[in-house]
């Protein structure tokens, strides 16, 4: 049956741009989202940005912007750089978005109806960077954080409260009733005994500054102080703002019946607490599941932007890959517990796991069957010739399925590694070239196909796991990833009775040596002193007045040979030698149409061979999806005119 189901990542601060957690809690939900669609469910998968509160307020000040363009630019990097990763998310919820604001204000004058929400006066600890209020009891030595370690601040002021402690029963029985709600389970044990000590009324607004979500209208009298929404009450919304929760959306709301979260373990208590006492309230269905993973470490020490032992993700996949990536982080990790990032380790896995665990297998049978039977391979023998290893082949599919409905995505990849070492050691067992010395083809025929079945099914469960890498391996035995196959070859365990395999290049090339410099990026001191507004990508007035750019009229323009690209021009930008400029516009220009162009041009780059011919130069234009446009004056300029 086809299930609506919602899978969603936490929605991400834009104090920082995003390190390699942010990528791998994102990259789970994206791995569960292709395992369902497996399934034939109907996935929608949200993530988005957290932008209000002090925190963002703070760094937004630091870096000399107003709070909104601040998190204009930070949220623009995440989504980018899911983009760029191929994460498919379906929803990108911003906080700031009104959408999403009219969501929280509609919550929260149903919570006031029900009589979940009433005034009162907060005094107490709250620690900024974790948007936590403490108790002085919950603290740790010198009032710090007991969760980040940071000093924490006196808050006293006016604030409505949530009754939460009305909700500790009903939130144990739920607990009791549903014991694998939290994955892996022994999360659920801390929950419990955190709520079994008793909860407090929880400060759901602020007063003290400004940048978060405004309460409804008539919450303001004139006595009042300006309340906001205390920033995690906010944030959580943005899982059924995103369904249109504020418009009353009810096809959308309907993946909201089977919600799965993706958290991270140091923001478990929010979801697994106050948002369950949330959704009570607000008389919504609970969530499935809480998935809550461990914490990525670098030398054993959690990686944060205050330690400044970061990774950035993009770095990694810009040397290694996505493909690469995304292996390494769903192996490495036993989900639920920490797991260190290394080069070293990640290296290893990609040779030995990918190159020659996977790829040398498929690369036998293309050569085998190339060399034998032109590339086709006929699998009606195996179940005579090989019953005991399709038997153990099922299995293992079994195995593997089991330990992803149980989030355990790195045994689920084990289980998978298992039918790969399946297909190498039939070649060793069998050796099909000696069978074909001893004119025994119907049984090289049969081992064949059992390898190519193999690979087969291992491609299907592959997929959620490395996409682009098992839609290949799908591509090289010539059938599809989808649904319908997942039905017959995983779910019915058919085999599919011929094939005829296509020559791919190597799938997995093998990495000689680190490809990643241990940069001084990822040294402290250098990411301490590194500011914010640098790494967003902001630039000084000063930076740009590094480029010389000028007008320039093109005398001359002639097509580069054996180029498709590029064309040859010589710009008068008023020197006593026209330049010589290569540009890739030959698709948009004809070199006729050029001439007594006047253009604009940076002229102070370092000069460069393309096709054998020296530039010296480079010209501006701009590409959308009807082309591209050389930039010019309004007015016709004198040659070699500065622009600024
Ligand atoms: O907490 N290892 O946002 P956040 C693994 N806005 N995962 C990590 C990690 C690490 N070292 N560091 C971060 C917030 N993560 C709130 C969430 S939800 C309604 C609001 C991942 O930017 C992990 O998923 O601090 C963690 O829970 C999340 O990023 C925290 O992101
Ligand atoms: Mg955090």
């Amino acid at each position: 049956m086809c299930q609506k189901i919602l899978i969603t990542s936490p929605i991400y601060y834009v104090n920082d741009i995003p390190h390699i957690g942010h990528a791998y809690t994102t990259i789970l939900c994206d791995m569960l989202k292709k395992f369902h669609q497996l399934q034939g469910n109907d996935v929608k998968f949200l993530t988005g940005t957290d932008e209000h509160g002090q925190k963002i307020e703070q760094s937004a000040k630091k870096n000399n912007q107003n709070p909104q363009s601040y998190a204009d630019i930070i949220s623009m990097r995440f989504k980018k750089i899911w983009d760029s990763f191929a994460l498919d998310y379906d929803i990108f919820v911003r906080t700031t978005d009104t959408k999403h604001c009219l969501s929280v204000q509609k919550a929260f004058e149903i919570m006031y109806a029900k009589g979940d929400i009433y005034k009162g006066s907060y005094e107490g600890h709250y620690c900024i960077s974790c948007e936590t209020f403490f108790t002085q009891t919950q603290l740790s030595a010198n009032n710090t954080c007991p969760d980040c370690g940071k000093p924490t601040q006196i808050v006293q002021e006016e604030s409505y409260f949530f009754a939460l402690s009305k909700y500790q029963d009903k939130l144990l029985e739920w607990y009791k009733s549903h014991s694998d709600f939290i994955l892996p389970q022994f999360r659920q044990n801390e929950v419990i005994k955190f709520i079994s000590e008793g909860l407090n009324d929880l400060s759901i607004t602020r007063t003290s500054f400004e940048w978060g979500v405004p309460l409804p209208e008539r919450f303001t009298h004139s006595s009042d102080k300006k309340h906001i929404v205390y920033v995690w009450l906010d944030a959580l919304l943005s899982y059924i703002s995103g369904l249109g929760y504020a418009q009353d959306n009810e096809s959308d709301m309907a993946y909201w019946d089977y919600a799965l979260h993706f958290v991270g373990k140091d923001i478990l208590r929010f979801h697994a607490v106050y948002w369950l006492a949330f959704l009570m309230s607000l008389e919504l269905p609970l969530p499935k599941h809480i998935y809550a993973h461990g914490w990525w470490t670098k030398d054993g020490a959690k990686m944060s932007k205050s330690i400044g032992n970061v990774i950035n993700p993009k770095e990694v996949v810009d040397a290694y890959g996505i493909e690469s990536l995304r292996y390494f982080l769903l192996r490495e990790m036993p989900f639920g517990q920490d797991g260190d990032f290394s080069q070293k380790a990640f290296i290893e896995r990609i040779n030995a796991e990918l190159g020659n665990d996977v790829g040398n297998l498929l690369n036998r049978l293309i050569g085998m069957s190339e060399k034998y039977f032109a590339l086709k391979v006929d699998s009606t023998q195996v179940e005579k010739y090989f019953v005991s290893e399709l038997n153990e082949l099922r299995h293992i599919i079994a195995q593997a399925v089991e330990k992803m409905s149980s989030m355990q995505p790195h045994r689920y990849i084990e289980e998978l590694w298992k039918a790969f070492s399946l297909g190498n050691s039939v070649i060793t067992q069998y050796e099909p070239w000696n069978l074909m010395k001893s004119a025994q083809t119907d049984k090289a025929m049969a081992l064949l196909g059992l390898i190519a079945n193999i690979l087969a099914q291992s491609s299907l469960l592959l997929y959620p796991i490395m996409p682009q890498s098992a839609s290949k391996i799908a591509h090289a035995l010539d059938f599809e990833i989808n649904a319908q196959n997942y039905e017959k070859l995983i779910k019915q365990g058919q085999l599919l009775d011929t094939f005829k395999l296509n020559k791919i290049p190597p799938l997995f090339p093998r990495i000689e040596s680190p490809l990643l410099a241990e940069s001084p990026t990822n040294t402290k001191e250098n990411a301490q002193n590194k500011n914010t507004s640098e790494k967003i990508g902001l630039v000084d007035i000063k930076d740009f007045g590094k480029l010389d750019i000028r007008v320039g009229t093109i005398i001359e323009c002639t097509p580069v040979p054996k180029s498709e690209k590029l064309l040859k021009l010589m710009v008068d930008i008023g020197e006593s030698q026209p330049r010589q400029i290569l540009s890739g516009i030959a698709q948009y220009y004809t070199p006729q149409s050029l001439i007594n162009k006047q253009v604009c041009l940076i002229i102070n780059l370092k000069a460069a061979k393309l096709m054998g011919e020296i530039s010296e130069g480079m010209i501006l234009a701009s590409k959308d999806t009807n082309g591209l446009s050389l930039l010019s004056v309004d007015n016709p300029r004198i040659n070699g005119s500065p622009i600024s």
